[in-house]
């Protein structure tokens, strides 16, 4: 079969392929828990349903403008007006199919092949594929769980090259839950604007902070400096609408007119009942958002407890997102040498999916997540440590 140089370098995404492995265990009548979903375990809210719903109904069924409705654009707009005091217009807004195409059409827009991408590692697993899709260079940026698995201006300033374009930052982050405070991003936004180095800010988990952590954002240096960062968001893990495919990207009007262009000759709008979900979401209420918040402290500091009771594990605890991201290279033998081997073995034996950290470039961790059920969570770790410890 003919395909591309291009396809042939490209790693097919590690988090899907281990759901589909769980799954295919399931269909073969073993009992598996999937500890390595990226979604929350909670309904999408009824008043969006219901807007949806309403949508189909009045016969809201036709192509739309590629950026989206004027009134998804204003009500993104305005949730940055709501929540952090930026003044951002419709002109600012486009929006995309999920955070992941807002994602994408953004590193389109920004690279020039060659350009390098600095990504702080653990990152998101689809972002260093990207980059190269775009013709880019990922330069991955270690971190330690000792800083949170935080990039510091100095790690940043030590792999910063002529070369050097963009910033891909992920906060609060998949796959370590690990969380800027503003001071923090305001220090790397700084230091970037010195360098000529353009941030992307993917915040689609900034609704999910947990206190005494405030949620932080790039938005107002992006509406003071709107040529040199944009922000990435989504409804998928804030609202719990993975699959209506909203997502967003908030920058200067010249580029979203760029990342419009890109989207007009690849998918178009996003689906235009979603579009109508997406305006009911963003315009509240956000009860959902409390409960759901309420519940990820609660599984997180549960399962934390668990995970740092076996010997060698070091957890950093997060403040936001639902997952965890321990060390536990401890547990590794010459039979079952990285990350990847210890969750075939866990999947085998403990009936449990986790991701393995060298799919986020630390193949020191895996990933654990927690937007599963509390009584799921705690029968799954106990399932892990029996292996783990050989009990
Ligand atoms: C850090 C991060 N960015 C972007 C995305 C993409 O989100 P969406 O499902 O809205 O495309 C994800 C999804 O897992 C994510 O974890």
């Amino acid at each position: 079969m003919r395909i591309s140089d291009r396809l042939r370098k490209l790693k097919p995404s590690a988090t899907l392929a281990v759901n589909a492995k769980a799954q295919e265990l399931k269909a073969q009548g073993r009992e598996v828990v999937s500890l390595a979903v990226g979604e929350p375990d909670f309904g999408t809210p009824d008043h969006v349903r219901e807007a949806a719903k309403r949508a189909i109904d009045e016969g809201f069924t036709r192509y739309t403008p590629v950026p989206g409705i004027p009134d998804l654009r204003a009500a993104i707009a305005g949730y940055y007006g709501q929540f952090y005091g930026v003044c951002a217009k419709g002109e600012n807004a486009i929006a995309s199919c999920g955070g992941k195409q807002a994602l994408y059409n953004l590193l389109m827009a920004l690279l020039n092949p060659g350009d390098e991408v600095l990504i702080p590692a653990p990152y998101w697993v689809s972002y260093p594929a990207m980059v190269e899709l775009a013709d880019g260079v990922p330069v991955i940026v270690p971190t330690d769980p000792d800083s949170g698995f935080l990039v510091s201006v100095r790690d940043l300033e030590s792999v910063c090259t002529p070369r050097t374009s963009v910033l891909l930052l992920n906060s609060p982050s998949n796959p370590t839950g690990g969380h800027y405070s503003q001071d923090a991003l305001d220090e790397i936004a700084r230091w970037a604007r010195a360098r000529g180095v353009f941030i992307i800010s993917d915040e689609v988990y900034d609704r999910l902070v947990y206190e005494p952590a405030k949620p932080s954002t790039l938005s107002p240096m992006w509406q003071r400096h709107p040529e040199s960062i944009a922000i990435v968001g989504a409804l998928s893990k804030s609202f719990c609408m993975t699959g209506w495919r909203v997502g967003w990207t908030l920058a200067h009007p010249d580029l979203v007119k760029a990342c419009a262009k890109i989207q007009g000759q690849s998918t178009s709008n996003v689906n235009s009942v979603a579009q109508k979900a997406a305006v009911a979401a963003l315009t509240g209420p956000w009860t959902l958002v409390d409960e759901m918040k309420a519940s990820f402290v609660r599984r997180r500091d549960l399962a934390l407890e668990v995970i740092r009771s076996w010997p060698g594990v070091v957890c950093p605890k997060p403040d936001g997102a639902f997952y965890l991201f321990p060390v536990v290279e401890k547990y590794y033998t010459p039979d079952m040498p990285d990350s990847a081997a210890l969750c075939t073995r866990l999947l085998e034996e403990a009936g449990v999916a986790l991701v393995p950290g060298s799919a986020f470039g630390d193949d020191r961790c895996v990933r654990f997540s927690y937007a599963v059920a509390d009584e799921v969570l705690v029968g799954a770790l106990a399932r892990v440590g029996k292996v783990l410890l050989g009990k």
